[in-house]
């Protein structure tokens, strides 16, 4: 899977050859361009924005150089990513759906933001997905596409070693979607006067699975109790939340 991010900031993007995305890099399962907005500035001082229409403060990044970048960078099977704090949620489930694609193009704004005549363009070009990592704004969307960029690739087959697997993850389709993961825990078995749960050492993997559902629920009802009205629950589920 390929993804291209342009940026007014490249600096941003050193993470993506450390740790679990830098091996997969090495393994050749991910590639990365990291491209300089700028590059595609035609004036003297290679300006990338300019006031707002209507007034207020801050500044719009321009059309043009948005325009050339993307035309250079895109390709007809491409998938633009803008992220943006007024976009559509950015969850598990796109995740998902992002790592379909194979390939995905990042534009990340700066200052109020790019004008919006730039996704209205390629909206009728590519599939164009405007995306926010939650309810806080950020000084840009870096960090945000380098959340988005970390949660899609180990969704990416082989990315992830086998021990792992993305099925137990908080929200995954399926058994623990709209459901946030209960508590882990590894040896010692008595820690400053704190035990592990019997269940998780009596090696029965029908209770264990049980168990691990069980604390999902209370911890999504104390945690989140607004995911919990989307999950399906039945009698066992009701009268563990009663309790
Ligand atoms: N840019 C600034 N804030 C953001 C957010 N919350 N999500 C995505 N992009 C952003």
């Amino acid at each position: 899977m390929r993804f291209d991010i342009i940026t007014i900031f490249p600096e941003y993007f050193t993470p993506l050859s450390a740790s679990l995305l830098g091996k997969a890099r090495d393994r050749g399962l991910l590639s990365f361009g990291v491209h300089d907005l700028r590059d595609w500035a035609y004036d003297r001082h290679r300006t990338v924005d300019d006031t707002p229409y209507g007034g207020g403060p801050g500044m719009v990044m321009k059309p043009e150089p948005w325009g050339q970048a993307l035309d250079d960078v895109l390709t007809p099977r491409s998938r633009l990513v803008v992220p943006t704090p007024s976009g559509r949620p950015f969850t598990q489930r796109v995740a998902g759906e992002l790592a379909a694609s194979d390939h995905l193009v990042f534009a990340c704004g700066r200052y109020e933001g790019i004008d919006s005549r730039v996704m209205a363009h390629y909206s009728s070009v590519v599939e164009v997905d405007e995306l926010s990592i939650g309810d806080y704004v950020l000084a840009g969307g870096e960090v945000a596409v380098l959340v988005m960029i970390e949660a899609v690739s180990r969704l990416v087959p082989g990315v992830l070693g086998n021990a792992e697997s993305v099925s137990d993850d908080s929200f995954a389709p399926g058994r623990m979607e709209h459901l946030v993961e209960g508590p882990v825990y590894t040896k010692p078995p008595q820690w400053r006067g704190l035990a592990v749960p019997d269940v998780l050492k009596s090696g029965h993997h029908g209770r264990i699975a049980r168990w691990r559902r069980d604390e999902a629920l209370r911890r999504t009802a104390a945690r989140r109790p607004e995911l919990l009205e989307r999950v399906e629950l039945d009698s066992h589920d009701r009268r563990l939340l009663e309790s």
